[in-house]
C-alpha cells in the first residue's frame, strides 16, 4: 500500500473532463476503492456522469501501468458500490500492458494548431470502438453545440469556476483548465476572463454568439475527429480504452483535443449519431480531433504534482 502512495503522482496524469481529477483512493488493509468526490463531479455540464465515468475508467488504466511499470502485481475488480467503481487489489502479475509510465507522462491534449493529415488508415483501424469523421464535416455540429454551451448560463458558470486564466489564481497549480493548457495567448485570457465576468450583463447582448465564434475556425482544415461508440452502460470500460487509445497516438507523435460540446447538445449529438449511422445518440459517448500538433502544450495542473 505504501508502494501505491508513492506513485499516485503518476496515477494523477490520468485525463479528467475540466482537470477535475474526480477520484479518489481509500486504502484498505489489502485492496484501495477507488471512488470519486462529488465535489468534483460537474453535475450541470455532464448530468449523466458520463465523462465522469471516462474519467475514472482513465484513472484506473493509469493506475494499472503505472503499477505495472514498477513491477507491482496489481489488478482491478470493478465493484460499484455508492461513490465507487471498484478495487486495485494484489495480484500474482503485474497488468499485461504495451505502456509505460513514461507514455503517461507524456501524453497530454493539445489544443492548439493540428499540421493538415488524415490518421493513416493502419493506425485508424487498430483504434477499436472509434469512429473517424473529416473535421470540415463536424464543422457545423461544433458552432452549433459552442452556441448552446455558451447560451446556458449555468454550464457557462460550472465551465468558468474550473478555469484558471491568470497564473494568480489561487489554485493555479493544482487543477482545472489553465489559459497555457487551452492555448490562449495573454491577451486572450484576459478577455475571457473579462467576458466571462461580465456574462450575466451580456448574455444578452450576443456574448454567446462571440464566444462561440472564437473557435470557429476550429475544423476547418484537412484532418480527423475520432468519436468513441460504445453501450453507454459501459462508460468506465470505455474509460480504460479510451486511455489506451490515447496513449497509442501519443506513442506515435499524435494528440487530441476533446470536443464534448457536440455530445453534450442533444440536438447535435442526435445530429451526429444520424450522420454516423448509430442508433442510439446516448451510444456516442466522446468526441475529440486528432493528429500531429505544431507546437507542444503546456503540460496540465494536477493536485498530486
Ligand atoms: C471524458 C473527458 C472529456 C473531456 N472533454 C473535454 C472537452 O470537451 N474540451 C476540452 O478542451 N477538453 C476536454 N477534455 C480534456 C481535459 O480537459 C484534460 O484531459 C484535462 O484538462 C487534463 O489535461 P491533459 O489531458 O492534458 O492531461 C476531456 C477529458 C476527458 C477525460
Amino acid at each position: 500500500m505504501r508502494e501505491l502512495r508513492a506513485l499516485e503522482p503518476d496515477f494523477w496524469r490520468a485525463p479528467s473532463a475540466h482537470n477535475t481529477q474526480p477520484w479518489t483512493l481509500t486504502y484498505g488493509d489489502d485492496e484501495v476503492a477507488v471512488g470519486w468526490d462529488p465535489d468534483r463531479a460537474l453535475p450541470i455540464s455532464d448530468p449523466t456522469g458520463r465523462d465522469l465515468r471516462l474519467s475514472l475508467g482513465a484513472f484506473v488504466e493509469c493506475c494499472l501501468i503505472v503499477c505495472a511499470d514498477a513491477g507491482l502485481g496489481v489488478a482491478f475488480r470493478p465493484d460499484p458500490g455508492p461513490r465507487r467503481v471498484g478495487f486495485l487489489h494484489a495480484a500474482a502479475r503485474p497488468y499485461e500492458t504495451p505502456f509505460t509510465t513514461a507514455d503517461v507522462r507524456a501524453r497530454g491534449a493539445n489544443r492548439g494548431e493540428y499540421h493538415p493529415g488524415r490518421l493513416p488508415e493502419e493506425v485508424a483501424a487498430g483504434l477499436t470502438g472509434l469512429r473517424r469523421v473529416a473535421c470540415r464535416d463536424l464543422a457545423d455540429l461544433l458552432h452549433a453545440a459552442d452556441l448552446h454551451q455558451f447560451g446556458d448560463r449555468e454550464v457557462t458558470r460550472e465551465l468558468r469556476a474550473w478555469l484558471r486564466l491568470t497564473r494568480r489564481h489561487r489554485r493555479y497549480l493544482l487543477d482545472g483548465l489553465s489559459d497555457r493548457a487551452l492555448s490562449l495567448t495573454r491577451l486572450e485570457a484576459l478577455g475571457l476572463r473579462a467576458s466571462l465576468a461580465l456574462y450575466p450583463a451580456l448574455r444578452r447582448l450576443g456574448l454567446p454568439r462571440v464566444l462561440a465564434g472564437a473557435s470557429r475556425g476550429l475544423l476547418d482544415y484537412d484532418g480527423d475527429v475520432l468519436v468513441l461508440v460504445g453501450p453507454p452502460e459501459e462508460e468506465m470500460e470505455a474509460g480504460r480504452a479510451l486511455m489506451r487509445h490515447w496513449l497509442t497516438l501519443s506513442g506515435l507523435g499524435y494528440t487530441t483535443h476533446p470536443l464534448s460540446q457536440i455530445i453534450d447538445c442533444e440536438r447535435t449529438r442526435r445530429e451526429l449519431a444520424d450522420r454516423l449511422g448509430v442508433d442510439d445518440p446516448c451510444s456516442l459517448l466522446h468526441v475529440a480531433r486528432v493528429g500531429r500538433p505544431k507546437a507542444p502544450a503546456a503540460p496540465s495542473a494536477r493536485l498530486r504534482d
